[in-house]
């Protein structure tokens, strides 16, 4: 008999970041593991549907709400789809969203996605309300998965989970508790098991990267951040080691001194600065000054000139004017910076930025926006404009789709190349002189004969 006709099969739609992202794979590795169950891209046809939510932004709840209505329906139709609410959404919600959609079975949060299996049988035998949404321990960390992205040689490997900072508007910390680090000898492990399926890159995930810390017991000393990169950069295989997020109050000179000596740490560094207004800093209780930022960048790019640096940008925070915009567009400029991801301010119940004054009309806010993002995509391509003739090293990915001639890979600032070049050259770092960009899409290469 065929072992899949008795998989049930599961359905998950994820919002949200990289991390987000990041869980709902390993919520489908970890179900799938057990044999039991099947991933399916439909809800249409699944057994159990999985919502894995972020509040991050905007009316999550009213998203929240609007796609459980959507799967109410197909509940009615087959009254013994289950369904489960995970995600950020999830633990600040918590009862309340059964309260408004009494057909759910499941309520999980980031830190107990690992229990999925166990919370999903029980479900089928009370067919009660399960709330699971805290625990101390990070016990999700032992389901490591091995997965890459869109198949290809990049991989994200968690190393630290939560936030302390709490940055007066940011979410994060209440629903995904405090920072807690990963065992080192776990992390390099998977790294090491993600080489030997092709992984040749791999992203270290954290909201905040740079605040890892655990205990060296062989050499009895701490080991953070910096030792990290030095450990993952001796295995070998391992070409590029990038990581999202850091944070600017603690980039230590350690951090900025690895450029120096490791080689596959990328010339591309996201680093949220989301203001160029010291005031502005200050009332989000970020911990840093621009000068601080600066300074940070001028010593990497010390190390490595042609770093290129991207940002978050909120806008429209209470209490900015114009004055401190046109500083953050200043700063933009002076900073130059790459690439961005900006949001308009959004207030989220139980912050402290939820008490402040914020008079500043939404239309105002939006045309702020505007002006940033043009600023940056202008500036973005600069930056690609003066890749022209320049040689990059790329990470070829595989052929172009229908096109059995060219290849294409990543530089590592992220712009996609096409280039002329043979399979044996997948999964491997070329050197490839820019012949030809166009605005938003590829650059066109050939390998540098002088490699
Ligand atoms: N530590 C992570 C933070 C994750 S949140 C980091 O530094 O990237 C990702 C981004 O979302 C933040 O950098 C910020 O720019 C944006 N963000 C967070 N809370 C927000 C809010 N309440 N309104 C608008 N943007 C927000
Ligand atoms: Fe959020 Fe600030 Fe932490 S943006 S995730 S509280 S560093």
């Amino acid at each position: 008999m065929n072992k899949n006709i008795i998989k049930k099969k599961i359905y998950i739609k994820t919002w949200g970041c990289q991390m987000n992202d990041h869980d709902s794979s390993i919520v489908a590795n970890i179900l799938t593991q057990t044999n039991d169950y099947v991933v399916t891209k439909s809800p249409e046809i699944s057994d159990i549907l999985i919502l894995n939510t972020c509040s991050i932004r905007e009316k999550a709840q009213e998203k929240l709400f609007h796609q459980l209505g959507r799967w109410k329906k197909l509940k009615q139709k087959k009254p013994s789809i289950l369904i489960a609410v995970g995600g950020c959404v999830a633990v600040q919600e918590g009862e309340n969203i059964y309260k408004r959609a009494k057909f759910i079975n499941i309520i999980f949060g980031p830190q107990t996605l690992h229990k999925l299996p166990k919370l999903i049988k029980q479900s089928y035998k009370n067919n009660n309300l399960i709330i699971d949404i805290k625990t101390k321990s990070l016990k999700k960390f032992n389901h490591s998965i091995n997965k890459k992205i869109n198949q290809k040689f990049t991989s994200f490997v968690t190393i630290i989970e939560g936030c302390n900072k709490y940055c007066s508007f940011c979410i994060v910390p209440y629903t995904r508790g405090a920072e807690t680090s990963r065992n080192q000898k776990d992390i390099l492990l998977e790294i090491n098991k993600l080489t030997k399926i092709g992984v040749r890159e791999i992203i270290l995930l954290g909201q905040n990267v740079n605040a890892y810390r655990t205990y060296d017991v062989i050499n009895k000393k701490k080991y953070n951040f910096s030792d990290l990169l030095y450990s993952i950069s001796e295995i070998p295989k391992i070409d590029r080691i990038r990581y999202i997020t850091s944070h600017p109050m603690e980039f230590s000179d350690d951090i900025i001194e690895a450029y120096k000596y490791i080689p596959q740490l990328t010339n591309f560094l996201h680093l949220p600065v989301q203001s160029g207004s010291n005031k502005i800093l200050k009332l989000m209780k970020r911990g840093y000054s621009i000068e601080d930022y600066e300074n940070i960048i001028n010593k990497l790019k010390s190390i490595r000139p042609k770093i290129s640096i991207s940002s978050d940008f909120i806008v429209g925070f209470p209490g900015e004017n114009d004055h401190d915009f046109q500083k953050t567009l200043q700063f933009i400029s002076k900073i130059n910076f790459d690439t961005s991801y900006s949001f308009i301010y959004s207030k989220r119940p139980g912050t402290r930025a939820a008490k402040l004054i914020d008079n500043t009309p939404i239309e105002e806010k939006k045309n702020r926006l505007a002006i940033l993002q043009k600023k940056i995509i202008q500036q973005s391509f600069q930056w690609r404009r003066r890749m022209l003739g320049t040689t990059q090293s790329v990470l070829v990915e595989g052929y172009i789709k229908n096109n059995t001639q060219n290849l294409y890979g990543r530089t590592e600032n992220n712009r996609i190349v096409y280039f002329k070049g043979k399979n044996e050259l997948i999964g491997k770092l070329v050197s490839l002189k820019i012949t030809d960009i166009n605005y938003h899409t590829y650059l066109k290469g050939n390998i540098d004969k002088n490699q």
